[in-house]
């Protein structure tokens, strides 16, 4: 286990995990200071791609934009999504996560929760490739959204999931989407950190989208907090470039060789 993640797991308890998704140099150096996990998620299909859901996300794409943003990266730990469909069985997916980690020297490999998955996250652990899980709401696998963890039965059944994968040796867990009291109940059970989004403050850290928490991406469900209208800033900044061009204001002489 590597230092990086040592760290993350000693701040269970004590001070919270910070993390947020990136997917170019650019971002990825500006959240490195501020972060102690950025994701190169599966969230890009949405955000960069304008995709429905995050189905046709491509290993290729994801080993590319995790280039760009180890690139920007010092101290954070740097987490990848393995797409769907790229850890369908044992074999695979120890291939492809292998991949990953080979061509983008990241850190560790998320993957999100399909009932059974357990065994696979075993297999990476135990082939040295740090694991975090992802239960919930998993867009991979779930056709429609919906808050988990609201009756005791569902409390239950993911706590024992969540209890599965952190025996099977994942050394972090994402809750998405469940309930305060789920939240609470798995945070307090597990001796892994969990990292929620829109599963209140009860997790051991959060994550956001970073183009969701900026105001760029357009989606802002109630889980999200638009820390900034980066939208309007653009377009002001637009606006004000496209008139300069057609007044002829600019490039002015101090612009040109
Ligand atoms: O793809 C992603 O950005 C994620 C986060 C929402 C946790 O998986």
């Amino acid at each position: 286990m590597n230092n990086k993640i040592k760290k993350i797991l000693r701040k269970k308890g004590k001070s919270k995990i910070v993390s947020l998704t990136a997917y170019s140099k650019s971002v990825a150096r500006l959240l490195d200071k501020y972060c102690d996990i950025v994701l190169v998620g599966d969230s890009m299909a949405n955000v960069l791609y304008g995709q429905e859901n995050t189905h046709q996300i491509s290993l290729q794409n994801i080993i590319e934009h995790s280039l760009s943003v180890k690139k920007g990266l010092n101290k954070s730990l740097l987490v990848v999504d393995m797409p769907k469909g790229s850890y369908r069985n044992k074999l695979i997916a120890k291939k492809n996560a292998k991949l990953i980690k080979k061509e983008t020297k990241c850190d560790a490999v998320k993957l999100e929760n399909n009932k059974d998955n357990f065994k696979i996250i075993k297999e990476l652990v135990t082939s040295k490739i740090p694991v975090m899980g992802h239960i919930g709401y998993t867009p991979q696998f779930k056709k429609k959204f919906k808050v988990e963890g609201k009756t005791h039965k569902e409390i239950k059944r993911l706590l024992k999931e969540a209890l599965k994968i952190e025996r099977a040796g994942a050394f972090a867990i994402v809750l998405e989407c469940v309930s305060e009291n789920c939240a609470k109940e798995i945070t307090k059970k597990l001796s892994i950190p969990t990292i929620g989004i829109g599963s209140s403050k009860f997790c051991d850290g959060q994550i956001l989208v970073t183009d969701d928490m900026l105001g760029l991406s357009g989606f802002y469900p109630k889980f999200v907090k638009k820390y900034v209208s980066l939208n309007r800033v653009i377009e002001k900044a637009v606006k004000k470039y496209s008139s300069d061009v057609k007044l002829s204001k600019f490039p002015k002489t101090r612009n040109i060789y």
